[in-house]
């Protein structure tokens, strides 16, 4: 049974039990540097909102951990503001690194390997599309459309929101639905690099790609329960209580 990090726990020490947590820390706008201060200290003192600081990282540090309760009191704002983020780390950072490692493993290949090597960048290239128009598609339709339901629910629903909220022609329980798993291309990815590649003298290099893609992909996992284990049954309730019925012409 995997420990529960709770607020009295160093800052520091979270980083020595789960190194993997520096993004997510990041994501919080946290830097290195937190001396002997408690979780709970340093969120004061940045104005992180604690409880879900500790829900995020204990969702992400244990699979098995459940943040739906917890989290189901947060803010449907506070948490698009997380996950937006985590869609900028994806793209800006992990996707751009692993890229320039795949394209520097393609030069530095010999003749007889560059056709298997550049089959690893053709896949690549495949992810990253899939993986950027999916989360295109979350930034542009689906969290303004949940962060509008949500202000028509606070505000008291008026007719001019209500109607607002149909023109989308998109609903929570279609997304829901059709929430792609867009980690099966990563997966094939990982199996080509493992069981394919030409012999190297880039092992360094080939274990860095590997490595960086079973952290994206633990990374996505964590973003993508937290969307669907938190975010979507939050919208879920909100849309049945507001009666908005918008089933059809969903194009997701
Ligand atoms: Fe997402
Ligand atoms: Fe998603």
């Amino acid at each position: 049974m995997q420990m529960v990090i709770n607020k009295n726990i160093k800052m520091a020490e979270l980083i020595l039990i789960n190194y993997q947590l520096l993004p997510v820390l990041n994501r919080f706008g946290l830097r290195l540097g937190f001396g002997e201060k408690t979780v709970e200290q340093v969120c004061k003192l940045e104005e992180i909102d604690t409880v879900f600081f500790l829900e995020i990282v204990n969702t992400f540090n244990n699979e098995n951990y459940l943040p739906e309760n917890h989290l189901q009191n947060q803010s449907i704002d506070l948490i698009i503001d997380y996950l937006k983020k985590s869609h900028d780390f994806f793209i800006d950072v992990k996707l751009n690194s692993i890229e320039k490692m795949i394209s520097e493993f393609v030069q530095k290949c010999s003749s007889t390997q560059v056709q298997k090597v550049a089959l690893i960048k053709t896949f690549f290239d495949e992810y990253k599309k899939e993986l950027i128009a999916h989360i295109y598609q979350e930034n542009s339709v689906v969290y303004p459309y949940i962060i509008l339901l949500e202000k028509t629910y606070i505000s008291n629903s008026t007719d001019k929101n209500k109607n607002e909220i149909q023109n989308y022609n998109f609903s929570v329980s279609q997304y829901a639905s059709e929430h792609s798993d867009v980690e099966e291309k990563l997966f094939d990815l990982k199996n080509i690099i493992i069981k394919y590649i030409p012999r190297t003298e880039q092992t360094d290099l080939c274990n860095h790609i590997l490595f960086d893609l079973f952290e994206l992909e633990k990374d996505l996992k964590n973003h993508q329960r937290i969307e669907e284990k938190v975010l979507i049954p939050k919208a879920l309730i909100i849309e049945t209580e507001l009666g908005i019925k918008n089933y059809e012409n969903i194009n997701f």
